[in-house]
C-alpha cells in the first residue's frame, strides 16, 4: 500500500441528535461566573490566520520535530530493524494521524458545542456555547491548515474517536453531552494539545496548540461549573449512570488512542507496534496528563462515589484527584500568553530591522495587533 495516499473518507457521516431543543423566556437568568465565562469567550477570540506564522518550513521528514521519545514504537525491536528511509514515514505518519485525530475531534466539538448552544436551559450558557462554538470552527481552520498543508498525511477518524463522539452526540440527556465533550474529551485534547505545545521542537506546532489550548480552558470551566451544580441535585441513581458512562470513557481513553490505524497501514507488524506503543514512555506521559485533566474534574462535580473511585483506582490514577485542575488551566492561558507576547516582539523587531535597511515599514497589520 502506498502508505501517503490514505483513501479519505467521501461524504457526510450522519449522526442521530438527541433530546430537545430547548427555549427560555428568561433573558436575565445566567450566573455572574457564567457571564464572566461568555464575556472572555468573547473577548479572546484570535484569529489563525494573523495570530501563527504560516511562513514557516516544518521539516518536511518530521513536521513536528518529534525527538525518538515520542515516536511510540522508539526502542523497540521493531524500530531497531526498520531502516531510516521507514523511520522517516513512521514520523511523518505518527504526526498525521495525531493531527489528522485532533481535527476530527474538533469537528466533533463545533457540532456538540452547537448542540450545547441548543439544550442548554439557561440564556447565559447559550451565549457562552455561541462563543465555543465560534472557538471550535477556529481550532478546525488552524488544524485542517497545518495538516494539509504542512504535515500533508491524512487519516480518517478513529474509530475509538467515532464512537464516542456518536454517543455523546445521539445520548438525549444534554448532560451526558456536556459530560463527554467538556470533560472527557476536552481531557483528551488537553493531554495531547499539552505535550504537543511542550515537548514538539517545531515552533509553529508548539504555538498552534498553545493558543488552541487557552480556548479549552475555558471549555474545561464551562463543563464544572454547568455540571456540578446539575450534578449536585441528582438522585444516587442517576448519578451511577453518569459514573458508569465516565467509567467506561476512562477505559476507552486509556487504552484506545495508540495509533492502530495507522500501525494497520504502515504495516510493519500491526500486533507488535500496538503493544510497543501501549507500553512507551510517550503513551505513560499521554496518561498522566490525560488523567491529570480529568480526574480533577470529576471529583469537582461530584462523580466521585465509590464505584468511580474504584474505577479510578484500578486505572492507577485516584491520586490525581488531589491536582489542582483550575491552577494548570491558569498555567495554560499564561503559557499562551507568553508565546504571543513573544512572537509580536519578534515581529517587531523584524519590522524594526526592516525600517532600519531602509525597506520601509512592512505592510503588516499582525505586527501592529
Ligand atoms: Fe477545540
Ligand atoms: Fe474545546
Amino acid at each position: 500500500m502506498e502508505p501517503d495516499t490514505m483513501a479519505r473518507l467521501a461524504g457526510n457521516w450522519a449522526v442521530p441528535l438527541g433530546g430537545d431543543a430547548l427555549f427560555t423566556w428568561d433573558y436575565s437568568a445566567g450566573t455572574e461566573q457564567m457571564l464572566d465565562l461568555y464575556s472572555r469567550g468573547k473577548q479572546r477570540q484570535w484569529d489563525a490566520e494573523l495570530r501563527l506564522d504560516w511562513s514557516h518550513d516544518v521539516d518536511p521528514d518530521n513536521p513536528l520535530g518529534l525527538s525518538d521519545e515520542f515516536v511510540w514504537i522508539a526502542g523497540s525491536p521493531v524500530w531497531e530493524r526498520l531502516p531510516d528511509a521507514e523511520r522517516v514515514t513512521v514520523r511523518r505518519h505518527l504526526a498525521g494521524w495525531l493531527y489528522s485525530q485532533f481535527l476530527h475531534g474538533e469537528q466533533g466539538a463545533l457540532v456538540c458545542s452547537a448542540k450545547v448552544v441548543q439544550s442548554a436551559p439557561d440564556i447565559a450558557s447559550k451565549f457562552y456555547g455561541a462563543t465555543q462554538v465560534m472557538d471550535e470552527a477556529r481550532h478546525v481552520e488552524a488544524f485542517q491548515r497545518m495538516l494539509q498543508t504542512k504535515i500533508k498525511v491524512e487519516y480518517p477518524i478513529s474509530t475509538a474517536l467515532g464512537g464516542l463522539l456518536e454517543t455523546i452526540i445521539g445520548d438525549g440527556r444534554w448532560d451526558i453531552t456536556y459530560l463527554g465533550m467538556q470533560v472527557m474529551i476536552e481531557g483528551l485534547a488537553l493531554a495531547s494539545f499539552s505535550i504537543q505545545r511542550d515537548r514538539m521542537r517545531d515552533p509553529l506546532a508548539r504555538a498552534l496548540n498553545a493558543y488552541v489550548l487557552q480556548d479549552e480552558a475555558r471549555h474545561v470551566a464551562f463543563g464544572r461549573l454547568a455540571l456540578r451544580d446539575y450534578y449536585g441535585q441528582l438522585s444516587a441513581a442517576e448519578l451511577r449512570e453518569r459514573e458508569d458512562f465516565a467509567a467506561e470513557t476512562c477505559w476507552v481513553l486509556k487504552d484506545r488512542f495508540t495509533g492502530e490505524e495507522m500501525w494497520r497501514n504502515l504495516d510493519h507488524g500491526a500486533e507488535e507496534c500496538i503493544a510497543a506503543a501501549n507500553r512507551s514512555p510517550a503513551q505513560r506521559e499521554f496518561r498522566r496528563r490525560l488523567f491529570s485533566r480529568i480526574v480533577p474534574t470529576l471529583k469537582d462535580i461530584n462523580l466521585f462515589g465509590p464505584r468511580m473511585r474504584e474505577t479510578l483506582r484500578a486505572l492507577g490514577v485516584l491520586g490525581f484527584g488531589k491536582v489542582d485542575g483550575a491552577e494548570l488551566s491558569a498555567e495554560d492561558e499564561r503559557i499562551a500568553d507568553e508565546i504571543a507576547e513573544a512572537e509580536l516582539a519578534a515581529r517587531r523587531r523584524e519590522v524594526s530591522s526592516a525600517v532600519a535597511r531602509g525597506a520601509g515599514p512592512a505592510d503588516d497589520g499582525e505586527a501592529a495587533e
